[in-house]
């Protein structure tokens, strides 16, 4: 059974008052909707604030990255235990800008996908394809080294942890969204994937979220394919004009 998750990828937007107050509009606002999740993912800076203005809620908090090793010398960067320890549930890995700006591999991807299931942290791994990429008609072949890459070594129990965004590079930010058969087509692609990589019990339970300049405008549309499991939103998750609609979107989808 898939409940529709929508989750807002904060980046590094926002101040502590702005976040607080954003956190506390959305989780009121999910008090009140039915058959539908919510996540949101502040700076690590925020993340203690806004956890503890969602406390008892169902709108979790996480962290936009995490460290790939347990505890040491590695400046700048934060663990899944200290994620834990300021009221994280969840992570994001691999997301595209991790990847692009920052030069993740898929191997960083696993590492951190595993510290962060030792840590105790859900996570939603994020994939998808760059403009060159798929106009050169390899978006299925890069969404499947990916997920091979970054789900190496999971047993098919650790899969309950995970969610899968599968987000175009070219649609992230720049306005240009994905048709909902063009998603579509990567979901029910990703989805047979996990089916090979695991089986098809795992395929048919891990939600699979679309995301890429998804705003009220679009969200409906994109949330009403059937492999469409939910939404990652970046730019529209900064104001509760603009994400409320979108998890309103999302409770009119059948949980699947
Ligand atoms: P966008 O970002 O909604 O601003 O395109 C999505 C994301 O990067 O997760």
């Amino acid at each position: 059974m898939r409940t529709p998750l929508v989750a807002g990828n904060w980046k590094m937007n926002l101040d502590r008052r702005a976040g607080v107050d954003l956190a506390a509009a959305v989780r009121s606002h999910l008090e009140g909707l039915e058959g539908v999740e919510g996540a949101i993912y502040p700076p690590f800076v925020y993340i203690e604030e806004v956890a503890r203005a969602c406390a008892g809620t169902a709108l979790a908090v996480g962290g936009q990255d995490i460290c790939d090793q347990e505890v040491g010398a590695f400046t700048g960067e934060v663990s899944g235990a200290m994620l834990r320890d300021v009221g994280a549930t969840t992570v994001l890995v691999g997301h595209s800008e991790r990847r692009h700006v920052y030069g993740e591999t898929d191997e960083k991807c696993a590492l951190k996908v595993r510290r962060a299931l030792a840590s105790g942290l859900k996570v939603c791994l994020c994939i998808g394809e760059t403009l060159e990429q798929r106009d050169a008609g390899q978006t299925e072949k890069v969404c499947s080294t990916q997920l091979h890459g970054s789900l190496n070594g999971l047993s098919t129990e650790d899969m309950g942890q995970i969610t899968i965004a599968y987000e175009p590079v070219w649609a992230i930010g720049t306005g240009q969204t994905a048709s909902p058969d063009q998603a579509g087509a990567a979901h029910a692609y990703v989805r047979g994937v996990l089916s090979g990589l695991f089986n098809q019990a795992v395929a048919d339970a891990t939600r699979i979220l679309y995301g890429g300049s998804v705003k009220p405008s679009n969200a409906a549309d994109l949330l009403s394919v059937p492999d469409i499991d939910g939404a990652l939103v970046g730019g529209a998750a900064l104001t509760a004009d603009n994400f409320l609609p979108i998890l309103d979107a999302a409770t009119e989808v059948r949980v699947r």
